[in-house]
């Protein structure tokens, strides 16, 4: 079985000291699970990622960004670079996200840039995907997950294949309590899958780690991840109280039992 992967994305919340109130309690709360089948990531704000750095240094938390430029270095006013994330030892970084398409205009060519950046620093990109609620009402989903798939994988090596997560997140799931069934998540779980064996290869598709993104909570956490093709989360809201985060953890080790 593939390893699952939970990540939590603080989005635009929690300033320093609410970082390191976070952190810490998720730590203390990650330690009574076993949990070395299940990756646990955070992704808090540019401003944290240090502090946060340090404070899971010698725990199983693993530190993701959720953005950056595709660019070296330069005059880039705002950016941040991938060598930047990785010199305060990130190892994810969420890229393509819902939010930055809709909001801050990202195309799946600047993704794929920064897809290929992040890659030549040895971060790993969670690349995420997912229709809005028109497309699938209008019954696109797969051709415009197709499409950003495509996009986002342009010029990408089988061997890059290997080192990528992708999230599949329904735009109407996300933050709005409505969360796709574990059957409809699976069957573009399944697409993508099908997708990336066609564009690669079989042995490459089977060992993709894709997350479901949208509405994850402790509730609906064990359903959607004992899903044949759901192999972990991208969680938003419920990451940010440590409880409810860890239940989701906690969820994805049940598994494994
Ligand atoms: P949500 O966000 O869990 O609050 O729906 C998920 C995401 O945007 O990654």
């Amino acid at each position: 079985m593939r390893k699952k992967v939970i990540a939590g994305n603080w989005k635009m919340n929690k300033d320093i000291h609410e970082t390191v109130t976070l952190v810490n309690e998720i730590k203390e709360r990650l330690n009574g699970l076993s949990n070395n089948k299940v990756d646990v990531i955070i992704c808090p704000p540019f401003t944290s990622l240090v502090i946060a750095s340090g404070l899971i240094k010698g725990s199983a938390l693993k530190l993701g960004a959720q953005n950056m430029y595709y660019k070296d270095e330069g005059a880039y006013t705002g950016e941040i670079s991938a060598r930047m994330l990785k010199s305060i030892g990130c190892e994810y970084v969420i890229l393509g996200h819902s939010e930055r398409r809709q909001y801050f205009s990202e195309t799946n060519e600047l993704i794929n840039l920064k897809v290929k950046q992040a890659l030549l620093y040895n971060i790993i990109p969670i690349i995420c995907v997912g229709e809005t609620l028109e497309e699938r009402e209008s019954g696109v989903t797969k051709d415009i997950v197709a499409t950003q798939i495509k996009g986002v994988l342009s010029g990408l090596t089988k061997a890059q294949i290997d080192k990528i997560i992708i999230a599949y997140e329904p735009v109407w799931a996300i933050g709005t309590g409505k969360n796709a069934t574990p059957e409809q998540a699976n069957e573009v779980h399944q697409f993508i899958r099908k997708l990336v064996a066609q564009l690669y290869s079989w042995d490459v598709a089977e060992r993709l780690t894709i997350q479901y993104g949208g509405s994850v909570n402790p509730q609906n956490a064990y359903d959607l991840l004992s899903q044949s093709d759901i192999d972990g989360a991208l969680v938003g809201g419920a990451c940010l109280k440590a409880e409810s985060f860890i239940n989701i953890v906690g969820a994805a080790t049940q598994i494994y039992n």
